[in-house]
């Protein structure tokens, strides 16, 4: 187990991951925040910061039980930091180190660098400068304008870097991560899907025992594989709902309900549509419409849940990004959406949570379902959002709309699979415009609905690009959806990347 200290770079998250890539559990935590016991951590990785060390209101983190005590790699931030404070020095760079470099100089013999190629690329983010080591500090790399880019301490096994092994461009960063964790911090690479799977389910009996446990599913990854988890764990105990909002893709609540029947989970399906979409007549404003959504989704599920007798817990599917950003130190982001879904449960449902994936990052979702035996069509499905077609109807929703809309993104999604396109977009939907357009066919003028084709690539939909789909294939598709849905006479194609635009329309 790693710990790994946040001082607010955008990169922690990185860290993380690369260091759950090697199969090393690690956890994130504040740096003014760091947990009291630390007998369970092998080894403490610091990150960097928005900060320079030199300005008042930097992170000072007490490190009293970590250095020397326990092994050390600072990165970026941290080294200056370590520099700092402990008898070396740190300047503003005379020029701003941004990007690619290499490294020109590795101090031979070290297996923190070993078998990193010379003249590595890593990769460079920093306006502050080491001008000199500290105390017992070691030289271990340099680039050409970088003459502290790593070093050690003596006496401690603390290692110092300047630049940011965990971006992709660091070129042989994940191996100078695992020199360090594996190597010389001897840190077990144990973290594999199977053994998670085997210690959440073993800690969710224990947790849970014999009290009755409800889940909602939403036909997403992770709902889905927090569900077969429980069902591993605790068997019939678990209860699911699965809610039709009126607002899922076509043939969804059907088939979705259908396939989590037959991997033997224990659900029922709620047909709440109608509610769903009188509750949303009139309404185009976006935030109202979500949270209109969630408002009836509580009720409903609220309602169900009061059919059962004696539940004591409420599952949720939320991962580790939801929990890291409520935990983090700059706090929950602003909201430009109000698309969290942690945290919205009404205090009169008076149920513990249980959050079996909480430790995970979205890719270990997928592969925890993999060595669940989930069908990989399932693991693979394009993220979905909550509020469903409602967000893509733009102005007020009607059933018409809701039908012209679910017909639309099936002949685009149907069309992206047997095309072998979707596994290539992220994320892929179709958008309903509150705008009518003059069209003809065959002799006779058309005036009717305008809709956009949204497919980007992303990794996370923080930022996202919008995929370059063939032509041939948007000929194809935008011909089929013109002649197969009623209602529609005009396709167009959002050629937007976030930023500045977002993936939803609304
Ligand atoms: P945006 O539009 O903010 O979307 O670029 C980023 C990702 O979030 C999804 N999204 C939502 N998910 N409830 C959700 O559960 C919401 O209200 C919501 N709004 C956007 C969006 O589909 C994309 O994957």
């Amino acid at each position: 187990n790693v710990l790994i200290l946040d001082f607010g770079s955008q990169y922690t998250q990185l860290i993380a991951r690369r260091v759950r890539e090697l199969n090393i559990f690690c956890e994130i935590f504040p740096y003014n925040n760091i947990p009291s016991d630390l007998s369970s951590y092998k080894a403490v990785i610091l990150g960097g910061s928005p900060f320079s060390v030199r300005s008042e209101d930097a992170p000072h983190p007490d490190l009293s039980q970590i250095r020397g005590k326990m092994p050390l790699l600072a990165v970026c931030y941290g080294a200056q930091y370590l520099s700092h404070f402990s008898g070396g020095e740190v300047a503003a760079s005379n020029t701003r180190e941004y990007g690619r470099a290499n490294l020109s100089y590795i101090k031979e013999d070290e297996v923190f660098f070993e078998g990193v190629s010379a003249n590595s690329q890593v990769w460079m983010s920093h306006s502050d400068s080491i001008k000199a080591l500290p105390t017992n500090g070691v030289k271990l790399a340099s680039t050409h304008d970088v003459e502290f880019a790593a070093y050690k301490i003596e006496g401690e096994t603390t290692y110092a870097i300047q630049y940011h092994p965990e971006v992709y461009h660091s070129t042989d960063g994940k191996q100078m991560l695992e020199n360090f964790l594996v190597k010389i911090a001897q840190v077990p690479q144990n973290f594999t899907p199977n053994a998670f799977v085997e210690e959440i389910v073993a800690e969710m009996k224990a947790k849970i025992g014999n009290d009755k446990v409800v889940l909602g599913l939403s036909g997403g990854v992770d709902s889905t594989v927090a569900a077969v988890l429980l069902n591993k764990a605790i068997g019939e105990n678990l209860y699911c709902i699965f809610v039709n909002n009126g607002l899922l893709r076509k043939n969804e609540f059907q088939n979705v309900l259908n396939q989590y029947k037959g991997m033997g989970l224990n659900v029922k399906g709620v047909d709440a549509g109608e509610r769903f979409l009188s509750e949303l007549a009139g309404v185009s404003d976006p935030e109202t419409k979500r949270k209109i959504i969630g408002r009836v989704f509580i009720e409903v599920f609220d309602d169900e849940s009061h059919l059962l007798e004696d539940v004591k817990w409420l599952a949720q599917g939320t991962i580790y990004p939801d929990v890291i950003e409520s935990v983090s130190v700059k706090g929950p982001s602003a909201t430009i959406k109000s698309h969290h879904n942690v945290g919205g449960l009404p205090d009169f449902m008076k149920l513990q949570v249980v959050e079996p994936l909480r430790m995970l990052f979205k890719d270990e979702v997928r592969r925890v379902g993999a060595s669940l035996g989930i069908d990989p069509e399932l693991l693979g499905r394009h993220p979905f959002p909550g509020p469903g077609l409602s967000i893509r109807i733009l102005g007020d929703i009607t059933p018409e709309k809701v039908r012209i809309l679910q017909e639309v993104d099936s002949v685009f999604i149907e069309g992206l699979k047997s095309w072998g396109l979707y596994d290539k977009v992220w994320q892929a939907g179709a958008i309903l415009l509150p705008v009518n357009s003059v069209g003809v066919m065959g002799d006779e003028r058309t005036y009717e609905k305008v809709v956009a084709l949204r497919a980007v690539e992303s990794t996370d939909g923080m930022t996202a690009d919008w995929v370059h789909l063939p032509y041939d294939f948007l000929m194809k598709v935008s011909n089929d959806i013109i002649n197969k849905v009623r209602g529609v006479n005009r396709v167009v194609y959002d050629i937007s990347s976030k930023p500045p635009a977002t993936i939803e329309w609304e």
